[in-house]
């Protein structure tokens, strides 16, 4: 049975759900890891990585970056996906969709994802710091949970497909 990683980065926990989903609809036929990114020592014994975190403040967080950076002699021989979660699906503007595709283009960069998306997120004023919170009121961020977990499950399903695993 063929390994997968699900590695993450999160900084208010809406990523980690999303990832814990992907991971569970992933079991059924894979044995698989959902690790905080943080927690990624090695990628051993992996034959597939799904790799995803937020976008914050028009980039996709940092942490997404330095992994790929860190392991890419590792991650380079893998088939890998990616997703990247922001409003952008929110506002159905396609210049935030391109502006979310291009953070996790450039988070990635060099690999190029087998498959790859955009999840809409969420916004929970209460864990935000004062500073979030007065930015995200300054550019009209919308506030909720905009998390499609109907689309979440079915990519996840279908990304076996893809990562020929
Ligand atoms: C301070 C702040 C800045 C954000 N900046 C962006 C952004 O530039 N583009 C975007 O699409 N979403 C942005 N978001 C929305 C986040 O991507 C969304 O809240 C995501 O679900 C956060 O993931 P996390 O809970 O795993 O940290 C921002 C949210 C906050 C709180």
């Amino acid at each position: 049975m063929a390994r997968i990683l699900v590695a993450y980065a999160s900084k208010k926990g809406s990523t980690t759900e999303i990832a814990q989903v992907i991971g569970k609809e992933l079991l059924v036929n894979h044995i698989v890891d959902v690790e905080e990114l943080g927690a990624v020592t090695s990628l051993d014994g992996y034959n597939a990585i799904v790799i995803g975190g937020p976008m914050y403040m028009g980039k996709m967080v940092g942490d997404v970056g330095k992994f790929v950076r860190r392991h890419y002699n590792e991650m380079k021989k893998l088939p890998v996906a990616g997703f990247i979660v922001s409003l952008a699906p929110v506002s159905k503007d396609p210049a935030q969709m391109a502006s979310a595709q291009k953070a996790l283009h450039a988070a990635l960069d060099p690999l190029h994802p087998v498959v790859e998306t955009i999840f809409g997120g969420k916004v929970d004023p209460a864990k935000l710091s004062r500073f979030q919170n007065w930015i995200t009121k300054k550019v009209k961020t919308p506030v909720g949970d905009f998390r499609d977990w109907t689309a979440i499950a079915m990519w996840a399903r279908e990304l076996p497909l893809y990562l020929g695993v």
